[in-house]
């Protein structure tokens, strides 16, 4: 069958080859009982190839050629689901820390940084960003700046496109999407672009959190929710103290509701609240 695409399953070595891989680039960790999905999700990545067989596939991607390849795998295999404003309850929080202390701070001239870690398509940090305008519109006058990275580049290229089509923007309030987004009628579908405001608070990366972190400045809220859900314990145990180091002594940590740091004291974090985390000294 050399040549064509095949209707061939996955071996058990070059699941285990493929498995290993995708862990060593970026800690996912996939599932024996998960293999008719992974195979559904890298398929299209055999077709682009012209790879015949997963067999082939997992000797090219582990080996020195496949180096680009191994983004797109890693892209192939990692969930991006998003909603705006998913796990409410943070934002509320957020606005409370905002109006209390970061605001204060910033008017006070100093700076604050937000980082949604595990961005996805964007909606976690233009959730973010409408809580600062409606806090106070005039936020973008100070040195306000949030973060956003992912992984994963197609979710990095979607979100600086910011063309979110009418069925991703369900969690915004009615009222929110008249004030923050332009809507256009294409075809048969509505499409909303975020307006310069937000846009202008946001910076997208690429960047994968198993990796060094480029980030001189230290943050003062962390977003990093339904990201090591697909990490082993090791992995997330490894993260726990870079994000610790990387956050101000009185900022905050927001984990995915199906999330928890195991021994919050091991890492300097206390907990705060569902799924919030702050550093003990706060
Ligand atoms: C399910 S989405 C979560 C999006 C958003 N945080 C939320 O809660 O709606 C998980 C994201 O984590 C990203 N991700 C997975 N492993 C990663 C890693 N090692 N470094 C950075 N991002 C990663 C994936 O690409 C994906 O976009």
């Amino acid at each position: 069958m050399k040549g064509q695409v095949s209707d061939n399953g996955i071996t058990a070595e070059s699941f285990d080859a493929i498995a290993q891989l995708a862990y060593r680039e970026s800690g996912l960790q996939l599932a024996v009982e998960k293999t008719s999905m992974i195979q559904s999700r890298l398929r299209h990545r055999l077709r682009a190839l012209n790879i015949p067989d997963f067999e082939d596939y997992s000797a090219f991607v582990c080996s020195e050629a496949g180096r680009q390849e191994r983004r797109h795998m890693i892209s192939a295999l990692t969930t991006n689901v998003s909603h705006f404003f998913r796990e409410k309850h943070h934002f509320d929080v957020l606005s409370q820390a905002l109006k209390q202390k970061m605001l204060p701070d910033l008017r006070a001239g100093k700076k604050v940084r937000i980082w949604s870690a595990g961005a996805s398509n964007g909606q976690e940090a233009l959730s973010i960003a409408m809580t600062l305008l409606q806090v106070d519109p005039a936020v973008s006058d100070f040195d306000v700046r949030i973060l956003a990275t992912d992984i994963d580049a197609n979710v990095i290229k979607f979100a600086n496109e910011a063309r979110y089509p009418e069925r991703l923007t369900s969690g915004i309030p009615n009222h929110d999407l008249d004030r923050y987004f332009s809507k256009e009628v294409e075809g048969p579908e509505s499409f909303y672009y975020p307006n310069k405001a937000l846009k202008d608070l946001i910076t997208f990366r690429e960047l994968n959190l198993l990796s060094s972190w480029p980030m001189k400045q230290k943050m003062d809220v962390i977003f990093c929710r339904n990201v090591v859900i697909y990490f082993d314990l090791k992995t997330q145990n490894n993260l726990w103290p870079r994000f610790h180091n990387i956050l101000k002594s009185d900022g905050y940590l927001f984990l995915g509701h199906s999330e928890r740091i195991a021994e919050p004291e091991v890492a300097g974090f206390r907990t705060s609240g569902p799924t919030t985390y702050r550093p003990v000294s706060a």
